[in-house]
């Protein structure tokens, strides 16, 4: 008996014997295994590979897309997510691994009751995108940067944000924003 993963490849199914062995010893897969992952505070199901990244299964079967798929190998910073608060690539998590763990998603946070994050209102504000695609990513670690560093200066947004990149060149934008979004938020208006 043979598993067919989401890219096609075939993975071959264990003998009992192995299996058992295997489950003693505390490994799944390399078959397709059933997790719950808490995402935006939600428990949701999923069947994954263990080879398959956090990224891939939010995308492909949780229909959250806001984290994109740009590098897929962790140094870009498209796929940010927060995990227990902090950031992390989306990409280089395996599925399997962010059981247990509080994700969050751009998803999680950018509209609350119909009202834009302030983040999300200063990215529009400042210009701060042109094709959008590192955007999302650029917002959820601005997050857990203005989180731990509410009152920042100029140059520590810019350090702080040095896990993202932009292909667009928007990064002054980018900066302004969040500088923008740091005083809002001292306001108590979106937090
Ligand atoms: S897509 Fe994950 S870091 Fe680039
Ligand atoms: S706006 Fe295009 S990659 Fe950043």
């Amino acid at each position: 008996m043979q598993s067919v993963g989401a890219t096609g490849a075939v993975a071959p199914a264990l003998i009992p014997e192995q299996a058992a062995a295997q489950t003693a010893a505390g490994v799944v897969g390399p078959g397709a295994v059933a997790i719950t992952l808490t995402i935006n505070g939600k428990p949701l199901k999923a069947t994954v590979e263990p080879r398959e990244t956090l990224l891939d299964v939010m995308r492909h079967q949780l229909d959250l897309t806001g984290a994109k798929r740009v590098c897929d190998r962790g140094t870009c910073g498209a796929c940010s997510v927060l995990v227990n608060g902090k950031v992390a690539y989306a990409c280089s998590i395996l599925a399997i691994d962010a059981q247990g763990k509080q994700i969050t998603t751009i998803e999680g946070f950018s509209m609350t009751a119909g009202k834009p994050h302030a983040l999300v209102a200063a990215f529009v504000n400042n210009d701060a995108q042109q094709c959008g695609y590192c955007t999302p990513g650029f917002v959820v670690a601005s997050k857990a940067f203005l989180d731990r560093n509410p009152n920042p200066t100029y140059e520590q947004v810019k350090d702080g944000l040095g896990g993202n990149l932009c292909r667009c060149g928007t990064y002054m934008g980018i900066r302004k924003a969040v500088l923008e979004a740091a005083k809002t938020m001292k306001g108590g208006s979106n937090a």
